[in-house]
C-alpha cells in the first residue's frame, strides 16, 4: 500500500501506538460530574505545565478559544484581535454568533505580531455612554497564517501591559504555543505568565486525536467549564480522550525540534525551485508557506500533489502550505522536494 504523506496540516498527525494503548486502558468516569480521575489527571498537569491554577479539557482549539472568550469577556464587549487570528477567519465568527461580542482589529506584522500602541488606540474609553466596553484582547502563538512565527516574551507582554493598564484581559489561542516555546528554548509557561487564559492544542503536533486545553485562574476556569457545557462540550468518559492527550505531554512535546528542522529544510529546498516564493524568516516552526508565481495555479499544485500520494492544504489561489508533524520524515521531505521540482517553472 502506498503511504500516503499528509502535510495538510499537523492535525494529521495520528495517535501513536502508545496513545492508542493508553486510551484502551484508560480508568475513566463521568467527566460532566468532574469524576473522570484521567481528565482531572490531564487538567492539573496542564496548569501546571502553563504556571496556572486550573486547566479544562475541551473538544477542539475552536471551543477553547470560545470558552476562554466567554469567561473573560462581559458579553456585549467588543474584542481586540489581530486581523489575521485563526480565532476570526476560521472559528465560523463563534465570538459573536455565540459569544455576542463585537470584534475590532489591528493589524498583524509578517510575524504575527501588533503594535502595542495600535491596540491601545482600540481600547475603548471608560464613561462614555456610546461605546462598546472593551472585554479582552485575543493573541495568537504561534501564529498560523503568518507562516507558524513565534511572539516572544517580551513581545507577549508588551502587549499585554497595554491591556491590563486599561483593566483589559487577555487571551492566547496557544494552539502551538509547545512549537513557540521549543522555538524560543523556554519553557511554554514563561509564555502565558503575562496572560490570563490561554489554550493549547493536544490534536496538532502533540499527535492526540481530540482535544485542547484550556488554563486560566480557578474563577475563570469554572466560567469556562459552564461555557462549555453551554456549547454542548459537556462531556462523559472524557479519559479516553484525556489518555491520549497526558501521552502527548509526555513524549511528544520534546520531539517538536524535529518538526522544525523538516520545515526549515523543506523551506530552504522550495525557495530554491523557480516559482516558488517562501518567506524564510517566517518559518521559525512546523509550519510552511510557499507563493506560487502566475504559471500555475496552487490548487493544480496541490491536486497533482495528491495524486501522487502527497496531500498538502492549497491556502489561496496562489498559496500553499505544508504542515510538519511526527510522522512527516526527512527523508519524506527529500521525496517531497523531488515532487515539487517538477513543477518548477
Ligand atoms: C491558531 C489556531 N487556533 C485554533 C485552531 C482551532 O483548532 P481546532 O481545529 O482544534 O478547532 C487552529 C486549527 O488549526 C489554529 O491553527
Amino acid at each position: 500500500m502506498t503511504r500516503i504523506l499528509d502535510l495538510r496540516g499537523d492535525w494529521a498527525a495520528r495517535p501513536t501506538e502508545a496513545m492508542r494503548r493508553a486510551m484502551a486502558e484508560a480508568e475513566v468516569g463521568d467527566d460532566n460530574s468532574g469524576e473522570d480521575p484521567t481528565v482531572i489527571k490531564l487538567e492539573r498537569r496542564s496548569a501546571e505545565l502553563m504556571g496556572k491554577e486550573a486547566g479544562l479539557l475541551v473538544p477542539s482549539g475552536t471551543m477553547g478559544n470560545l470558552v476562554s472568550i466567554m469567561a473573560l469577556a462581559p458579553h456585549g464587549s467588543e474584542i481586540i484581535a489581530g486581523e489575521q487570528s485563526h480565532a476570526i477567519i476560521f472559528e465560523r465568527g463563534g465570538y459573536a454568533a455565540l459569544g455576542g461580542h463585537p470584534m475590532r482589529t489591528v493589524p498583524n506584522d509578517r510575524f504575527g505580531m501588533v503594535d502595542p500602541q495600535a491596540v491601545k488606540d482600540l481600547i475603548r474609553p471608560a464613561g462614555n455612554i456610546h461605546f462598546p466596553r472593551t472585554g479582552l484582547l485575543l493573541l495568537e502563538n504561534t501564529h498560523n497564517i503568518r507562516g507558524g512565527s513565534v511572539l516572544n516574551v517580551e513581545q507577549t507582554r508588551s502587549l499585554a501591559d497595554v491591556a491590563h493598564e486599561a483593566g483589559v484581559p487577555v487571551h492566547l489561542d496557544g494552539s502551538r504555543v509547545f512549537n513557540a516555546a521549543a522555538a524560543l528554548g523556554i519553557p511554554p509557561k514563561d509564555l502565558v505568565a503575562d496572560l490570563d487564559m490561554a489554550t493549547f492544542c493536544l490534536s496538532k503536533g502533540l499527535a492526540a486525536p481530540i482535544g485542547s486545553m484550556v488554563v486560566g485562574t480557578r474563577e475563570q476556569i469554572d466560567r469556562a467549564r459552564q461555557a462549555r457545557k453551554l456549547l454542548g462540550g459537556g462531556m462523559r468518559q472524557a479519559g479516553v480522550i484525556a489518555a491520549a492527550g497526558l501521552v502527548g505531554l509526555d513524549e511528544m512535546v520534546d520531539r517538536l525540534p524535529e518538526d522544525h528542522e523538516n520545515a526549515r529544510k523543506l523551506a530552504l529546498g522550495l525557495a530554491d525551485i523557480p516559482g516558488f516564493t517562501v518567506d524564510l524568516e517566517t518559518v521559525q516552526t512546523n509550519l510552511v508557506f510557499a507563493d506560487v508565481d502566475d504559471s500555475r495555479s496552487a490548487a493544480e499544485i496541490g491536486s497533482t500533489l495528491e495524486q501522487n500520494g502527497i496531500r498538502i492544504t492549497v491556502f489561496a489561489p496562489q498559496r500553499i502550505r505544508f504542515a510538519m508533524h511526527y510522522e512527516i520524515t526527512s527523508a519524506d521531505v527529500d521525496h517531497i522536494l523531488n515532487e515539487m521540482r517538477t513543477f518548477a517553472s
